[in-house]
């Protein structure tokens, strides 16, 4: 099921905290419009994209084993090759839904630039989740002091100035 209403149903009873939903990628038009129109029904006052691609086997070919060992091998993927997956999805939910929505990118981000990248698809915060975990804490830092560099080498004052504004080719 691409996002059980009936689950997000019930979450919205449950009382006036705000609301926020960490998706799944997407990949097909047909369900970043469908899982958008669900959304809208409800009271969403922000969605995380994406989560890792679930189910990627990664194979060492000099062990000719997994490289890890849960579940036969089969793992999320994370990391550099999702980023163009994830902004994907930030930009296609952007064109969607309202701007009340407010949508966290995540899916490669280290650095700065990856940052603006998302911000540009429309993102108004970002999330890290691999490079925090081969960097450590301070990679928070890192990156925004890069976002900002970049931001205002190219004449930006705000980020509002660039957030969405992907330009056409
Ligand atoms: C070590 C690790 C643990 C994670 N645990 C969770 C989790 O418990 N729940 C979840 O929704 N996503 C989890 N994720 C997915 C991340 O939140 C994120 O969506 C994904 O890794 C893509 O971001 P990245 O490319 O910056 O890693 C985890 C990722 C990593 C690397």
């Amino acid at each position: 099921m691409l996002l059980d209403s009936q689950a997000l149903a019930a979450i919205c009873q449950l009382g006036n905290k705000p609301i926020g939903i960490k998706l799944a990628p997407y990949f097909d038009m047909s369900h970043f419009i469908a899982v958008a129109n669900i959304i809208k029904k409800y009271p969403v006052q922000f969605i995380t994209c994406i989560n890792s691609i679930g189910n990627t086997l990664v194979i060492d070919p000099h062990t000719e084993q997994p490289i890890i060992k849960p579940r036969g091998g089969f793992g999320g993927l994370c990391g550099d090759d999702i980023k163009p997956i994830g902004l994907a999805n930030v930009r296609a939910f952007r064109q969607l839904l309202d701007d009340n929505v407010q949508i966290i990118g995540v899916g490669g981000i280290k650095t700065g630039i990856d940052a603006f990248e998302y911000l540009l698809a429309g993102a108004d915060a970002v999330q890290i989740a691999t490079c925090f975990e081969k960097q450590g804490p301070d990679c928070f830092a890192r990156i925004e002091q890069e976002l900002s560099d970049f931001m205002q080498a190219k004449g930006y004052r705000e980020l509002a100035d660039a957030k969405g504004k992907l330009k056409p080719l």
